[in-house]
């Protein structure tokens, strides 16, 4: 079975965590010019969001 679940970051980008390795990061401040990827540009727009994890599967 696999686990795989999304970890929203404190104030930075959406995690896809699967079995405890981390495969993708996708921009959720709107700002990274590498979208749907999370280039950093949250760090410098000074993005400010709540940390929450989701799981999947
Ligand atoms: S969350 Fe990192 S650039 Fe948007």
């Amino acid at each position: 079975m696999v686990d795989v679940s999304v970890k929203s970051t404190k104030d930075g980008p959406n995690l896809v965590v699967v079995d405890g390795q981390t495969k993708f990061a996708f921009c959720r401040c709107g700002h990274s010019n590498n979208k749907p990827f999370c280039d950093g540009s949250h760090r410098k727009a000074e993005f400010k969001a709540e940390e929450k994890e989701t799981k999947i599967v």
